[in-house]
């Protein structure tokens, strides 16, 4: 298969593509190393690509339209959009980048598989999207999204974006509602990889309300195989699909277990609730399993234990 991946640099992205060329696809990674987080970084991620003959790294950013035209040839079977501004905090002081990279970018993309007529679209959503929807665990056809950011907003026009193509073009677009992923080279900004950072370096770690908000944890190699199974999904032409662990974790109750696996000690300050930030995200993923043979096999004890070993290995902060 011949795949584009946009945000093929970033923590989600890297793994896939990691996957993508161990089974001998063709890559092109459009990544423009958006400056969230340390470029050095994505670098690191992507070193393992360079050796392979099927992959292309395009350093090109999604608002560029003209530039992603040249850079993507014609022959695609599949676009998978992870590109993004990410973040919930960040979005609220930024909203129209936010804008700008998730929306306009979704856009370009999508108008580059209208024009290049490619067939299967698979977007990176966010269980942002449900906001402060209260029933949960949360299902694709709960009816109440009420995002509470700018970022979650952008997730959802980037939804109904992939609604209108796949009516008008017949491109099939599967949007996966991620659900707080983690694992090796997680993004530097997300709790897990925050926290024990801080713990390493003896610092304070900031708790944000009373410890007792609650996330949906996804390991990266489940992610991995959802995406995969999305790529290769063959029914009807609009999806939209948690993927998610199915179990939620308060987060005083991470900061526990972090300690424990990584016997590091954590120095907690109390703060008040953030705006944007959702009291509890938990997935229901029902219909992952049945449209995309899905599985979350990674408990999150044995994730965690990934993480951690991960991090000992490359760390140098
Ligand atoms: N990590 C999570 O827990 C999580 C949860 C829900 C949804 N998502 C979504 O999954 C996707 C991947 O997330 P991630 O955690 O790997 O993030 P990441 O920041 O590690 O990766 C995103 C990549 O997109 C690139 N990018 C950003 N702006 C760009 C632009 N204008 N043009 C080209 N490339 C650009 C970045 O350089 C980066 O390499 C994002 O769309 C994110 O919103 C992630």
């Amino acid at each position: 298969m011949k795949v584009v991946v946009t945000g093929g640099a970033g923590f989600i992205g890297s793994h896939l593509i990691d996957r993508l060329l161990e089974e001998g696809h063709f890559v092109t990674n459009i990544d423009n190393f958006d400056g969230f987080y340390s470029e050095s970084i994505k670098r690191r991620n992507i070193e393992g690509h360079m050796k392979y003959d099927n992959y292309k790294i395009c350093e090109i950013d999604i608002r560029d339209k003209k530039g992603l035209d040249e850079a993507i040839p014609s022959n695609i079977d599949v676009i998978v959009h992870l590109a993004a501004k990410a973040g919930v905090r960040p979005s609220i002081e930024d909203p129209i980048a936010y804008q700008e990279v998730n929306v306009t970018g979704t856009q370009n993309m999508l108008e580059v598989a209208r024009e290049k007529k490619i067939k299967q679209f698979v977007f990176a959503s966010s269980s942002s999207v449900y906001g402060k929807n209260p029933n949960v665990p949360w299902k694709e056809d709960d009816v109440v999204l009420q995002p509470i950011s700018p970022y979650a907003s952008t997730k959802v026009s980037g939804e109904l974006l992939g609604h209108v193509y796949s009516h008008l073009y017949d491109i099939r677009f599967i949007a996966l509602r991620f659900f707080t992923v983690y694992g090796p080279r997680q993004r530097p900004d997300l709790a897990i990889h925050k926290f024990l950072k801080l713990m390493n370096k003896k610092s304070t770690i900031s708790l944000f309300g009373d410890g007792t908000t609650k996330r949906d944890y996804t390991f990266i190699d489940d992610i991995v195989n959802g995406i995969m199974n999305s790529i290769s999904y063959q029914g009807s032409l609009y999806e939209i699909i948690n993927l998610g662990n199915n179990q939620t974790v308060k987060l005083l109750e991470l900061v526990q277990k972090l300690e424990e696996i990584s016997k590091f000690k954590a120095n907690i300050c109390w703060e008040a609730e953030q705006p944007g930030d959702v009291k509890q995200t938990w997935a229901d993923v029902t219909k992952a399993s049945k449209l995309i043979n899905y599985n979350s096999n990674f408990s999150f004890d044995q994730g965690l234990q990934e993480f951690v070993k991960w991090f000992k290995e490359v760390t140098d902060e």
